[in-house]
């Protein structure tokens, strides 16, 4: 790959896995914005089927309807000024994938084989080109097997909850704390139990525990393993 000025410019892939609310997204867009990289939330990706899913009532259960009706859905991730948004065929639900409906559904349609071998494709795809942050559950063990860096990002579930309790919408869903703590642990076990790709840490990751450091801190450590790839390859 070439840069405007003529230099041989290298572009690495990075992978960053984790629990929910371990502060991935967050840290993944500081990263892509220092390395002037595209960021790519695939949890977004799960969340937008899922919405699409209960909004037509097709059951997780019913994994003949969930495939069928993937065939005549379109989920795009669209960078924007304001951060990245979320289309589903076209429509805007940035906002609603957040919304508790889907986070307390999302993780029975993601352990649909067919959904993920679709979404991984699309994910694939867009890493084809090198030069992506990419957040999700198996990026480093089976979406991006190959990414120069793989950081895999832990925190207590009572860390992660209270990042997840600052994070609701301001709409104001009514949950405690406690509750969103038991539903994010419920969340975990789904995730790391699932048979297809469940959420492990990929052997040749490093593991961060971000429990009592700063996001600029974790964004700070993921950069310099970055710069320190790119760098053995020129
Ligand atoms: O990161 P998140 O909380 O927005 O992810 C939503 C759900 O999607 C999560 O419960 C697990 C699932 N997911 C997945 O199975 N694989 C991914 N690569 C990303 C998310």
């Amino acid at each position: 790959m070439s840069s405007s000025n003529g230099e041989r410019e290298f572009r690495i892939n990075i992978a960053i896995d984790g629990p929910a609310g371990a502060g991935k997204s967050t840290v993944a867009r500081k990263v892509a914005s220092k390395l002037s990289y595209v960021y790519v939330d695939t949890g977004a990706m799960y969340r937008a089927a899922t919405w699409d899913m209960l909004r037509q009532g097709i059951e997780a259960e019913d994994e003949s309807a969930v495939l069928k009706r993937l065939e005549n859905i379109d989920i795009e991730l669209v960078p924007g000024e304001e951060g990245q948004r979320v289309r589903l065929s076209g429509e805007d639900v940035t906002n609603e994938i957040r919304s508790l409906a889907v986070s307390r559904t999302v993780s029975r349609y993601a352990q649909i084989e067919g959904l993920r071998a679709k979404l991984s494709g699309a994910q694939r795809q867009m890493a084809l080109r090198k030069g992506v942050v990419m957040d999700g559950r198996d990026i480093g063990t089976t979406v991006l097997p190959d990414a120069e860096v793989k950081i895999f990002m832990t925190a207590t579930a009572e860390e992660r909850a209270r990042r997840r309790f600052r994070e609701l919408p301001e709409s104001g869903e009514a949950i405690t704390l406690e509750q969103l703590e038991r539903e994010i642990e419920q969340r975990d076990e789904l995730d790391r139990n699932r048979e297809v790709s469940p959420l492990v840490c990929a052997d040749d990751a490093t593991v961060l525990d971000t429990t009592s450091m700063t996001i600029d801190e974790v964004a700070e450590a993921i950069v310099l393993r970055a710069e320190r790839e790119l760098s053995l390859l020129k």
